[in-house]
C-alpha cells in the first residue's frame, strides 16, 4: 500500500511592521524606482526587535495545526528550516516544541539557505513514506532583518521577515500529497552568499563586529546567474521525478528573491503568468518563508485548488536548489 505525505494544514505569519521602499530611501542611498524595476519589491515586513524566529514560527505553526484539526502533542516530528535560528543551540525546533506542547516531540533545524523549506518538505515526506512518522510539522521561518546590513544598499532593500508552516500527514492510497522532490547542492559556490562570522570559522570578536562580518554578504550578479539556471532545472527535474511534464503543472510557486528571476523562468517555459504565484511586491525575500506565504496568497485568491499539480521551487545559499511536486488537497 502506497503511503504519501498530504498537506493537512498551512499557516503563515508576517510581522505587523512594514518597511516600504520610501522608508528605505531615508536609510540608504536608494530609490523606489530602482528597487521596483530591479527586484519587483515595494515593501517587506520586519520583526520587532524582541520578536524572534521562534515567535514567528509559533504563530504559523498554530494556524497550520488548527487547520489540520490536530493539537501539537499529536505531532511525531518537527523540522524547522531556518538560516536565522534564535541561537545556534538549542535548536529552533526544540524552542518551538516547548512553546507548542508539553509532549516531547523530537525535531531539528535544517539549514539549506533559501532552499531550506524544499529540503524540509522532502525530508518530512520521506519520514512519512517509510512509515517512521504519521504527522510532521514543517516550518520555514527567518528573521533576515537580524543579519541584514542596513548600511549596504545592495542587500538592505531585498529582505524581509516571516514564517510559514505545513502539517504533513500520512495518507494511504491517495492521489494527493507530495509526489516527488529534487534536491541539489554545490558548495563550491558557497562564498556567493554567506554569513561570514559567528560560526566556528570566524567566532565573534571585536574585529568581526567592526568589519560588519555578522551581516549577510552576497554577490548579487553571480547569484542571479546561478538562479536563472537552477530554477528551470529544478522545475523540470522535479516534474520528471514525479513522472509528469510541464503541461501537467497547474501552479508554479517559486522562491521570491527577484521578480526578474521568476520572469526568466516564465519566459523560458512560456508559461501563462496566471500559473505562477508572485507576491514579492509585498514581502520581499523572506528566504524559507517565501513559498508558504505565496501558497497562502494563491489559496486566498482562488488559484490554488484541490487536485492541482503544484511545483514548489527554490534556490539559495550553499549553493542549494530544488523542488517539490505535489497534488494539493487531501
Ligand atoms: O534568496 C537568495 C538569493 N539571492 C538572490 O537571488 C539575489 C540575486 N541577485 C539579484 O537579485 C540582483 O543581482 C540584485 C537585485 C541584488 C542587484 O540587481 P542588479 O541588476 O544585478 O544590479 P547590480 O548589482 O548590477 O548594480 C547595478 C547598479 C550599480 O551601480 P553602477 O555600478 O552601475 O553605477 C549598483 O551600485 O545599481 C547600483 N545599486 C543600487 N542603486 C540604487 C545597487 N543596489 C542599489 C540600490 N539602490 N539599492
Amino acid at each position: 500500500m502506497m503511503t504519501r505525505a498530504v498537506i493537512a494544514g498551512l499557516g503563515t505569519y508576517a510581522p505587523s511592521k512594514v518597511l516600504t521602499n520610501q522608508d528605505l530611501e531615508r536609510i540608504v542611498d536608494t530609490n523606489d524606482e530602482w528597487i521596483l524595476t530591479r527586484t519587483g519589491i515595494r515593501e517587506r515586513h520586519i520583526a520587532a526587535p524582541d520578536e524572534t524566529t521562534t515567535d514567528m514560527a509559533v504563530r504559523a505553526a498554530q494556524l497550520a495545526c488548527a487547520e489540520a484539526g490536530i493539537t501539537a502533542d499529536q505531532l511525531d516530528f518537527i523540522i524547522v528550516a531556518t538560516n536565522t535560528p534564535d541561537t545556534l543551540f538549542p535548536s529552533t525546533a526544540a524552542r518551538l516544541q516547548a512553546r507548542l506542547t508539553s509532549s516531547p516531540v523530537p525535531g531539528f533545524d535544517l539549514q539549506a539557505g533559501c532552499t531550506g523549506l524544499i529540503y524540509a518538505l522532502a525530508m518530512g515526506s520521506t519520514l512519512i513514506q517509510n512509515g517512521t512518522c504519521r504527522r510532521i510539522l514543517v516550518v520555514g521561518a527567518d528573521k533576515l532583518s537580524s543579519i541584514t546590513d542596513y548600511q549596504d544598499r545592495t542587500t538592505a532593500v531585498l529582505f524581509g521577515d516571516g514564517a510559514g508552516a505545513l502539517v504533513l500527514e500520512a495518507e494511504t492510497n491517495t492521489e494527493f500529497g507530495i509526489l516527488a522532490s529534487y534536491l541539489k547542492a554545490d558548495g563550491r559556490g558557497g562564498d556567493l552568499l554567506s554569513l561570514p562570522a559567528g560560526g566556528s570559522r570566524l567566532p565573534a570578536s571585536e574585529d568581526t563586529v567592526r568589519d560588519r562580518q555578522h551581516f549577510l554578504k552576497m554577490n548579487g550578479n553571480e547569484t542571479f546567474r546561478f538562479a536563472v539556471k537552477a530554477m528551470p532545472e529544478a522545475v523540470e527535474e522535479g516534474l520528471r521525478a514525479a513522472g509528469l511534464t510541464l503541461d501537467a503543472m497547474d501552479l508554479l510557486v517559486p522562491h521570491q528573491a527577484n521578480l526578474r528571476i521568476i520572469d526568466a523562468a516564465v519566459r523560458r517555459f512560456n508559461l501563462d503568468p496566471d500559473r505562477v504565484v508572485v507576491n514579492i511586491e509585498r514581502y520581499g525575500n523572506t528566504s524559507v518563508a517565501t513559498i508558504p506565504l505565496a501558497l497562502e496568497d494563491a489559496r486566498q485568491d482562488g488559484r490554488l485548488k484541490s487536485g492541482n499539480i503544484v511545483v514548489l521551487v527554490a534556490f539559495g545559499a550553499g549553493l542549494t536548489w530544488g523542488s517539490n511536486v505535489l497534488r494539493w488537497g487531501r
